[in-house]
């Protein structure tokens, strides 16, 4: 089990709540064309959740992560301060697989989370999961940051 000790921003509780709603979302997936699906659940610091499953297009590149789903569906609403998302992913027949975040997600992430302290939730079907921070993902990333050195 991949399990491991620390849990970032949240504790043991508050990630098992959070890779639940991700699993939930994940029964909303529409997915036709990779049959993968994944649910995400992310966790805002004032304590809402904002959920999100995959949506593809068959023209394949307007597809939308569950990650991205979930951030946008929360900043459009307001949303700016995050602590932590939780992420289910795999196919129909799952043997467990683990989805870490794409690229593109986490430079998402990246746009409004510290790297230090946002916390990722990698879980599988079964509900094991292992953590990671932002910055473990994306290290020496491209942000404002950087814009606002030129
Ligand atoms: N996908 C996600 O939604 N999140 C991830 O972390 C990895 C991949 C989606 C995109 C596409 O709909 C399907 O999974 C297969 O790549």
């Amino acid at each position: 089990m991949k399990r491991e000790k620390g849990f970032g921003m949240v504790d043991g509780e508050t990630a098992e709540k959070l890779i639940k709603k991700a699993m939930e979302a994940r029964e909303k997936a529409y997915a036709p064309y990779s049959r993968f699906y994944v649910g995400a659940a992310l966790l805002t610091e004032a304590g809402q959740v904002y959920t999100g499953c995959n949506i593809e297009n068959a023209a394949y590149g307007p597809s939308n992560c569950a990650e991205r789903t979930a951030f946008f569906k929360a900043v459009s609403e307001g949303e700016r301060s995050f602590l932590a998302i939780a992420i289910v992913g795999a196919g129909e027949e799952s043997s467990g697989q683990y989805a870490a975040p794409c690229g593109v997600c986490r430079q998402v992430m990246a746009e409004f989370c510290r790297p230090e302290d946002f916390t990722v939730i990698i879980a599988n079907t079964a509900g094991e999961y292992y953590v990671r921070t932002l910055g473990e993902l994306l290290p020496d990333g491209f942000g404002a940051a950087n814009l606002q050195k030129t």
